[in-house]
């Protein structure tokens, strides 16, 4: 570019590795949380800046950049660009964009471009590699714009075996490779001040597919990696071990320094998840969980880059309302957090046990006699602080398998654990159930979490998930708990796989409350099913196959815990009554926030608060993000 800059802004370090936006300044470094910002987090967009720029190009392109003014009221437009419209950014703009985020600008191309002669990134060797690791969930975290669940790309450049044809579909059309505020405060101003979609892509691992959207300019946190142990930090009413993350740090990252510094964090089990994006904004439930609860409880202090484009620190102390919305009320809703400092807990020795059974040598009602013995098992298994992931499944002509994968006993030596599970072993023993696990005992949590939870695979293009928190109190009453065992015996038995954890996520006496689905305050449960299709199934059968267990298969678990909920971050898409499902008797105020912090609809997700203000007309019918995003008005 020409233009660029007179006026020299004191720019980062060139020994940190990140593009340095030209559109920038370095401000001083100190902030409300009482730990310095991360050298990203200095280089910001200021009034200085943007004074510059409008003498560089001109007030009306310069405007484009400045922050939001919510004295002026603005014309709302209808619905979100799309490229081809008339107001769509030009090339030279978008290359002035670039110019200003120091190179940070990315044109998005499908992974499986490599698979379509139709696409100049055509290439057969990489091709080959797209089709071999696509349920690998780390290279859709490293690409801009590729997320986990293709159903919500529309039914477009797939891997060869699932499609013919490449589109970006729903997928958003550029993406900023953020390392630095200024970068994110440029694409958020930029978004809201010319009408684009904006997205908030991390991993990509949101099971409604949140971070992406057609058309759209997406924010892309990945590289944000900064991280810093805080051996004794002071906050509000806290003292004690802390970590300040990044935005792009993944569940083994932080697990990793959990085992340098010799403490235990509040992560996820999967290792590629974004542990201080959506997995915190969203709740958040790890294998700690029934010690110390949910992630978002664990948070004391975010750094935010709110919708007006300013940036800000966010504690109790400074803004509480914020503070409590953003801890729980999920991601791409009220701002973009650029990091988070969360306390962390001492180091606790685990036991692992993985196993299986099936219902080969015995009936099957003796097999499900040992899982109503296992469900029985949950109050108890929770309250000891313990947490476990399994599987049932059918198998076909009445016969059933059981997966332990793994159990995660917190805190349990092998003694201590074998005395937990013995009343539980000698059933089955009674029974003729062959149980023979693979237990060990390791004295730290990152050596116990691997071994314990190998990678997951994602990215099957032919399914949708659905899921619902058990409440304690069908454990509590037998009538209730019978008809509980006997909604998921129906599921199973219909070829509808069980993936459940048992765990609890109260909140720790002495913690903030926040907002958090207060359904996760009360479960023993959390349990998932799909439902999976074929690659030729048509879009009329696929939405009839959605409906159909949404409302039918599903309705058996609502039945039996009508008041309770679901986890937004794996969740039904199609789930009725969403705002009650997912955030509870929050969600009022979760909405009059919302409406006070990003007043314009900046930021828009899926089953986020107030999206049912919104309407995303998809170009197959299907529930996904292939279309435009439009208000519903009046
Ligand atoms: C294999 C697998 C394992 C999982 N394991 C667990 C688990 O153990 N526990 C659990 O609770 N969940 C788990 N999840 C669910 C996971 O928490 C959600 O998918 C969550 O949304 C992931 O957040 P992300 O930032 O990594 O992903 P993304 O899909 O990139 O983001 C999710 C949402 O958050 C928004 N967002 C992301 N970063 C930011 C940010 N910095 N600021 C504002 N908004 C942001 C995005 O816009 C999007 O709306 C798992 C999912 C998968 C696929
Ligand atoms: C994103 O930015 C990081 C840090 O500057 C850089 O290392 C990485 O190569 C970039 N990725 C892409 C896809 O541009
Ligand atoms: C907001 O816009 C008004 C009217 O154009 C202007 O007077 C005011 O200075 C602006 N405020 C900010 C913070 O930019
Ligand atoms: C990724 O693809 C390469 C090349 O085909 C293959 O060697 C490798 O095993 C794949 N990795 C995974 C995780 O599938
Ligand atoms: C790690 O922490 C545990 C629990 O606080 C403590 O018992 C142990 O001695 C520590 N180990 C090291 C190497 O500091
Ligand atoms: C069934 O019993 C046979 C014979 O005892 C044994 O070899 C086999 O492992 C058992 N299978 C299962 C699934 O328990
Ligand atoms: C582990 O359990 C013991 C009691 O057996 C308890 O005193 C201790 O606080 C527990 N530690 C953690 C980290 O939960
Ligand atoms: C629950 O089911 C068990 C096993 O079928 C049965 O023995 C028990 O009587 C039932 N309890 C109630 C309250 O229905
Ligand atoms: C137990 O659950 C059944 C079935 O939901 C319900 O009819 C009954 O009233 C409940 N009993 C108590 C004591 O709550
Ligand atoms: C669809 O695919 C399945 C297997 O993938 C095959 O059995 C079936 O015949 C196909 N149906 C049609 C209409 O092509
Ligand atoms: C941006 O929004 C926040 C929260 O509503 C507000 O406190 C701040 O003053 C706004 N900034 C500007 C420049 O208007």
């Amino acid at each position: 570019m020409a233009l660029l800059l007179t006026v020299l802004f004191p720019l980062v370090s060139a020994s940190v590795s990140r593009s340095v936006p030209i559109a920038a300044q370095t401000v001083s470094s100190s902030s409300p949380a009482g730990v310095a910002l991360f050298p990203g987090e200095a280089v910001q967009l200021t009034a200085a800046v943007l004074s510059t720029l409008s003498a560089e190009l001109g007030e009306e392109d310069a405007s484009l950049f400045s922050f939001g003014n919510t004295s002026v009221s603005v014309e709302e437009r209808k619905c979100k660009l799309l490229p081809g419209d008339a107001d769509w950014p030009d090339d030279k703009l978008w290359e002035t964009f670039d110019a200003l985020l120091g190179g940070a600008l990315i044109r998005t191309v499908p992974l499986a471009a490599a698979c379509y002669a139709s696409w100049p990134e055509y290439n057969a060797a990489e091709c080959d590699y797209v089709n071999a690791n696509w349920t690998d969930s780390f290279m859709h975290a490293s690409s801009p714009s590729s997320i986990m669940w293709p159903l919500f790309e529309g039914r477009t450049c797939l891997p060869t075996e699932y499609g013919d044809s490449c589109t970006l579909g729903g997928y958003s059309s550029y993406a900023v490779n953020v390392t630095t505020i200024a970068q994110i405060q440029l694409a958020v101003n930029f978004a809201r001040n010319r009408g684009l979609r904006l997205v908030v892509k991390n991993t990509g691992h949101d099971f409604n597919g949140k971070s992406t959207g057609k058309g759209a300019l997406g924010i892309w946190t990945h590289n944000m990696k900064d991280m810093e142990y805080l051996s004794e930090y002071q906050l509000d009413s806290y003292s004690g071990p802390a970590v300040k993350m990044g935005a792009g740090i993944q569940a083994f990252e932080i697990y990793e320094q959990s085992k340098q510094y010799n403490f235990t964090a509040v992560g996820g089990e999967g290792e590629s998840v974004g542990v201080a994006g959506g997995y915190l904004l969203g709740g958040g439930h790890s294998p700690m969980s029934s010690v110390y609860g949910l992630a978002a409880d664990q948070v004391l202090a975010m750094e935010v880059v709110l919708a007006n484009g300013s940036f800000t620190t966010v504690t109790h102390a400074s803004d509480p309302d914020l503070f409590w919305a953003l801890r729980g009320g999920g991601g791409s809703t009220y701002g973009i957090v650029t990091s988070v400092i969360s306390r962390v807990h001492p180091q606790v020795g685990v036991t692992v046990s993985r196993g299986s059974f099936t219902s080969a040598n015995v009936t099957a009602d003796a097999f499900w006699t040992a899982m109503r013995a296992w469900f029985e098992r949950f109050p108890e298994q929770a309250d000891a602080g313990t947490y476990s992931y399994f599987w049932v499944l059918s198998l076909g002509d009445d016969e059933f398998e059981f997966e332990m994968a793994p159990f995660f006993a917190v805190n349990h030596t092998l003694a201590e654990f074998e005395t937990l599970m013995a009343p539980w072993y000698d059933l089955l023993a009674e029974l003729g159930i062959e149980y023979t696990p693979t237990t060990e005992y390791y004295d730290n949590f990152h050596d116990a979490w691997k071994v314990g939870f190998p990678l997951e695979e994602i990215g099957i293009p032919t399914m949708m998930e659905g899921s619902r928190l058990f409440p304690r109190a069908n454990w509590e009453n037998a009538t209730l708990f019978n008809q509980t065992l006997e909604a998921l015996r129906t599921t199973i038995t219909a070829g509808y796989p069980l993936l459940a954890f048992n765990m609890k996520a109260e909140l720790q006496a002495g913690y903030r409350d926040d907002s958090a689905n207060p359904a996760f305050r009360t479960m023993l449960m959390h349990a998932i099913t799909s439902t999976e299709w074929d690659s030729n199934t048509t879009n009329a059968e696929i939405k009839e196959q959605m409906e159909e267990f949404t409302f039918d298969v599903l309705q058996a678990w609502r039945d039996v815990c009508p008041h309770s909920g679901a986890y937004m971050s794996e969740a039904d898409i199609l789930e009725p009554n969403f705002q009650q499902a997912f955030y509870g008797d929050h969600y009022d105020r979760l909405y009059a926030l919302k409406k006070v912090y990003d007043p314009k609809g900046l930021f828009y997700a899926p089953t986020g608060v107030s999206s049912e203000d919104w309407v995303v007309d998809s170009a197959d019918g299907l529930p996904d993000q292939n279309g435009r995003l439009c208000r519903k008005l009046e």
